[in-house]
């Protein structure tokens, strides 16, 4: 996102930052109690969250962190933590050049590649990961063999794993060679390799595993290994999940 294109009306800042309503915020801009780079402001003013200094009564209003929202790649053999005691490389280390403080929105295992979405928005990021939403995840999956439909059926209506039975999910078969066969697996839950032990309880033995869509987010090309920021728009269409 282009922050630094971003301005927003001076009532509104006030308001975010939890000190008034809008309108007490308003009210303060009429009285003259609030400048912005030092100049008294009029109703209507905008000023960037990220760069201007507003005050009221002579006190600044602390700036706004930059947000930051990214999609990696992820590769295979990366760990999901931003540090390693075993010293293996981390996702962090292919995003070393974004200067924000970021943590990863849910993890990958360390054999799994693909989508992993980056932020330093806490509140964002909890809500992607709260229970209650469900947001659905696809991981395209490579198994040795076959799909057959009983294993194929128990995938969609729930598998009984140690921690319970797993909600339904969704199986779209994408292709199948002599020896493998590929499809994708929509859950709607995130527990620890819950892909790949829902394969194995169904009797199928994973070869290759990666997440190519998050809610309303798609890998598609982007590069493994690599990162891209995410547009305005899709930030929007994640948090109105
Ligand atoms: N399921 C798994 O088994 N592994 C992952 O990394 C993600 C989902």
């Amino acid at each position: 996102m282009n922050q630094a294109a971003a301005t927003v009306r001076i009532q509104k800042l006030i308001a975010r930052a939890g000190l008034a309503s809008r309108r007490e915020a308003e009210r303060w801009i009429e009285q003259g109690r609030v400048t912005l780079n030092g100049k008294r402001v009029s109703l209507g003013d905008q000023a960037n969250p990220h760069h201007d200094q507003v005050e009221i009564d002579g006190r600044p209003l602390s700036k706004e962190q930059n947000k930051c929202y990214l999609m990696l790649n992820k590769p295979l053999g990366y760990v999901t933590t931003a540090h390693d005691p075993q010293g293996r490389a981390t996702v962090f280390d292919l995003v070393a050049q974004v200067p924000e403080r970021l943590f990863s929105i849910g993890r990958l295992d360390l054999n799994t590649g693909g989508l992993l979405l980056l932020t330093n928005d806490g509140a964002l990021a909890n809500s992607l990961l709260h229970p209650r939403y469900g947001i659905p995840k696809t991981y395209r999956v490579k198994i040795s063999g076959e799909l057959g439909p009983v294993a194929r059926q128990s995938l969609e209506q729930g598998v009984s794993l140690e921690d319970g039975i797993t909600a339904p999910a969704q199986v779209s078969r994408i292709r199948e060679s002599s020896r493998n066969t590929w499809f994708d697996l929509t859950i709607t839950e995130g527990r620890n390799r819950q892909v790949r032990r829902m394969c194995e309880a169904v009797g199928c033995s994973v070869s290759m595993l990666k997440r190519v869509r998050f809610g309303t987010l798609e890998l598609k090309a982007l590069p493994v290994g690599r990162f891209r920021h995410l547009s305005a728009a899709e930030v929007e269409s994640l948090r109105r999940l």
